[in-house]
Formats: structure tokens, sequence, C-alpha cells
């Protein structure tokens, strides 16, 4: 079994990326709720404990608790802000509404170099952190001693390094806090004594293995959307259990120039693994032909999906499983955290499918980040334009072409699509970008091209940094390149004569525009 570090969660919106800290350092987590029960803590067997920030106050009537008897597992425990408050407080500490809610840059004075602060002696001492927080820790639990102090805070952490308990106010695990990493592969590596053994070519290994044991001797369909979550996902099961496992690839005529192409080739040539392509252009496009209402796309083209898939796992005959690319920060998106009242939101890649084929799920990336099954990629050898590709939806263009898709208007969008990414590469720009697209306006505007008007149809053109798709900023991408794009989408792309730059993030926008 994995060296694992157990993160309990009360709701703080940073949860995950403590998660992300944790794995960065070669150290295997998983993040449970708060309400986990203590036998299936101890029993979880973790190396150490961490407990998240969230919004309440420990003085809150319903303020989320945790089982005291934790402390006594002889587990090492970091708190985290609303974790350091409620360790404090069930210890036998005191936690007091702060004079002056503190709220953003700090400075640490570390005092003692134990816990998380090892290797912050000396010059180290003194470090910028990051700290949201309207109680703090006004008397130590019996036993705990100050390690560090920030103006606002003389106690903004605190450890019994005897029991091996810790506490910081501040939040390690944001970039505000530079060297947030140090201090929690600290806490993991020297305090819980873990080995950092959590690599790709490990979890490999062992994802291989689960699948073999999960499969046995049956079948395995999987879908591919071109996508590098399925790719990674079809090409670690097909290094599992071999022509066992169909891979069937559904050319909807809604993907990107080339892309159709470029799947099939990559899985025949290189990969070799058998592809099952399947050309429903026509289907899709019968099934969108009138339809502008964004839901109703959505709708027609995931049930069409189905139905198409259906078709094929039926020619295949007796398959038992469905592979899918789910991923960690779906898993946890769609498990509550917050206690039992809090609303619970369900993922389903493929809506629907499973349930109605009665096929039980493969899920190999379900406890791996985006970046880490990127990693697991390289370790399968699959090629690094797949890997590195930019996320891409799953009903595909027909949310990019607003109003009515239909073949000419597709056509017109793949093109100015094609300049947008050719431009973006070209620029040195495609991997600092979340994504970059087309979106085809149904909006005509005058313009003049030679001596004649023109009366034709608008390109948006988006591009958007992100970490997770959750939230994005619009990219600043130079004027130049700007120009370059405009200038070639209007020439090079018959039925375009004005292309816009969409400047909103995310919220209160979406990345698509449907
Ligand atoms: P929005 O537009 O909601 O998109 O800001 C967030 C991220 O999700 C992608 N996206 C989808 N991916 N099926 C998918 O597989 C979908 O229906 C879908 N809709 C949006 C979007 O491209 C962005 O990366």
């Amino acid at each position: 079994m994995h060296e694992r570090i157990l993160i309990l969660d009360f709701g703080s919106q940073y949860t995950q990326l403590i998660a992300r800290r944790v794995r960065e350092a070669h150290v295997y987590c998983e993040i449970h709720p708060c309400t986990m029960a203590l036998a299936d803590m101890a029993a979880w067997q973790p190396r150490g404990i961490i407990l998240s920030g969230g919004p309440s106050s420990v003085q809150d009537p319903d303020a989320p608790m945790v089982d005291k008897g934790l402390f006594d597992l002889g587990i090492p425990v970091l708190g985290i802000c609303y974790g350091l408050q409620l360790m404090t407080h069930l210890l036998g500490g005191r936690v007091a509404a702060a004079e002056h809610r503190e709220y953003g840059r700090a400075l640490l004075h570390i005092r003692e170099a134990l816990g998380p602060f090892l290797p912050f002696a000396g010059e180290q001492g003194v470090q910028e952190v990051w700290m949201s927080h309207g109680d703090r820790i006004e008397a130590l639990p019996p036993g705990f001693r100050v390690l560090a102090a920030s103006d606002n805070s003389p106690l903004a952490a605190i450890g019994d390094p005897a029991r091996h308990l810790y506490g910081v106010q501040f939040h390690l695990e944001v970039v505000h806090t530079p060297a947030g990493s140090e201090m929690l592969t600290s806490f993991v590596r020297g305090v819980c004594g873990c080995h950092g053994q959590w690599t790709m070519s490990s979890y490999r290994e062992t994802a291989v293995a689960a699948v073999r044991r999960q499969v046995g001797e049956r079948k395995v369909i999987a879908a591919l959307s071109g996508g590098v979550d399925s790719a990674v996902t079809a090409v670690l099961i097909h290094r599992a259990i071999g022509d066992q496992l169909t891979c069937i690839f559904v050319n909807n005529g809604l993907l990107r120039a080339g892309e159709a192409e470029k799947v099939a080739a990559v899985f025949a040539n290189y990969l070799k693994i058998p592809l099952r392509v399947v050309d429903a252009r026509s289907r899709f496009l019968a099934a969108l032909a009138g339809v502008t209402d964004p839901e109703q796309k959505r709708k027609r083209i995931g049930g069409l999906f189905i139905e198409i898939f259906e078709e094929e796992a039926q020619a295949i005959g007796d398959a038992d499983f469905l592979a899918q690319g789910t991923l960690y920060p779906d898993v946890i998106e769609s498990i509550s955290f917050k206690g039992p009242s809090a609303t619970i939101k369900s993922h389903h890649n493929v809506g629907g499918l499973p349930e109605r084929m009665r096929l039980q799920l493969v899920e190999p990336l379900r406890e791996l980040f985006k970046d880490e099954v990127r990693e697991l990629g390289r370790e399968l050898g699959m090629p690094e334009d797949i890997i590195r590709r930019q996320p891409f939806p799953g009903p595909g263009l027909a949310i990019r072409c607003l109003g009515e898709v239909s073949s000419p208007r597709l056509e017109i969008l793949r093109r100015a699509d094609r300049i947008v990414m050719d431009e973006i590469r070209e620029a040195g720009l495609y991997d600092r970008i979340w994504q970059a697209f087309a979106v085809l306006l149904p909006v005509r505007s005058v313009g003049v091209m030679g001596d004649s008007r023109t009366y034709d149809e608008t390109i948006a053109l988006r591009a958007v940094e992100s970490a997770d798709g959750m939230t994005a900023d619009w990219a600043h991408l130079p004027y130049d390149l700007l120009e370059r794009i405009s200038s070639r989408i209007t020439n090079e792309v018959q039925g375009v004569n004005r292309v816009v730059y969409d400047i909103s993030s995310k919220p209160p926008a979406t990345i698509e525009w449907e």
C-alpha cells in the first residue's frame, strides 16, 4: 500500500489545493469529509492527517467538528486555519474573534524550526504567508508552544512536538505563501516520515494490476473523444488487458480541423491499438438541423451519442465494462464534504449509458489530477501532442457555432479555428493557455472588401487562462498576435468580415459560449 495522507475537509475553497501540494511532494493523499468516523480514519492507516480550513467559526453552534479521539491515534496532525482553531478548541486552548479580520499577505516570524518549519532556521526564519481568518488563537492548549508569529497573530503557528500535532493560521497551500509547498513537504516527509514514492511510474504498475483484477477475462469498451483523459484511460487499459478492450471513436462531424484523422492515425500507427471509427457526421447534422437552443443542442448530441454507442457495443457483443476517464476533481465534486446538509453535485461523463446498458465502470484515473494524468500518459509512451492537448467539450463545435449548426457554417468555423490554433502555436502560447478557440456568431454586419460591400458573419476569438476550468481569466494576448489572427481570418475565411475578442472572465461568463 502507498504511504498516504488523509485530508479532512471542513469546507475550505482551498482543500483541493492541499491535496495537489501533497501529491507534488510525491505522497499519495485523499480528501474525505470531516464527518468520517474515527474507526474509519484509523483503518485507513494514514501516515498523517491534515485538517483543512473552512468558512465556519468554532464558536458557531453548528460548526463542523471532528472526533477528538483523532488526536490520540498517535498519527501526526497538521491543522490549517479552521483546522488549527478546531484543534486548539478541542484540546483545551482558547479561540476568539480577532479584533481585526486578517486577510492577505503577512510576514511570519518563525521562532522554532520544527514540524512544518524544519527547513526554515536562520535567514529563512521570516516568510511571506497568506492569511484569511476572522478568529484567532488566544491561549495555547496544554502541551503546545508557539512556533511562529505574525503582527496580527501572535500565535500564528503552534505545535506539540511530543505528540506530533501542529497547526498554522495561514494558508500554506496557496501560491501566495511562496514557501508553502516546502512547509507542507516538511510536514509530510519530515514529521510523518513519508518517503515520497508516489510517482506515475509506480502508479502505472498499480493501475494496470488493478484493471486486470477488476476485469478478469471479460470485455471492456471505451469511447475516445480525442481528449487526453479518454486517450490515457484507453492506453492504460490496453496495457492491462490487450485485445479484451475495444475502442470506439465516433466522428460526429463536430471536431476541429484534422482532429478525427489525427486520433485515428495515432491509435493505429503509433499506439497500435485497434480503433473502430464510426462515421456519424450526417446523423449528427440531421439531429441538429434547425436547432438553435444550446440545451437542446447538448441533449440531442448526448442522446445520439448514446444511441450510436449502443449500436456499436451490440455489434461487438457481450461487453461487461465501460471505460471512463473520470478524474479526481470530478470525484471530489460529486461527494459532499461539508457535512450531511450540503448539496450533492453529480457528474456523468457519458450520461445514462452505464445504467442503460448494464455496464460496470472502469475508471483508472479516478484518483488523479489532470497534471498527473499527463505524466501518466508520458509514462505510457504517448505522444506529446495528445498529452498536452487543450480541453475540448464533448458537444464540440456545435456549442461554438451559435445559431443553427449547418455544414457550411461548421466549415467556416473550422477554418477560422484552425487559423487561431496555428497562430497561438506559432506564438509559443499553446501550453500557457488553457483554451483558445473561435466562435461563430450568427450576427451579420456590414464590411467592405475591395470595392464591394459585404454583409457577413462574425468570429469571436476566445482565449482563457485557468488552472482547472472552474474559473478563468481572459488571456492578455499580444496586440500583434490579435492583429495577425484577425487579418488572416477576414482574408482567408469567406463569409466572415469581422473578428472580435472576448474579454470576459469566468465568472460571470463561462468559457464556452453555449
Ligand atoms: P464552461 O463553458 O462551463 O466550461 O466554462 C468549462 C470547461 O468545460 C468544458 N466543457 C465541456 N466538456 N462536455 C465536456 O466534456 C461538455 O458538455 C462541456 N461543456 C464545457 C469547456 O471546454 C471548459 O474547458
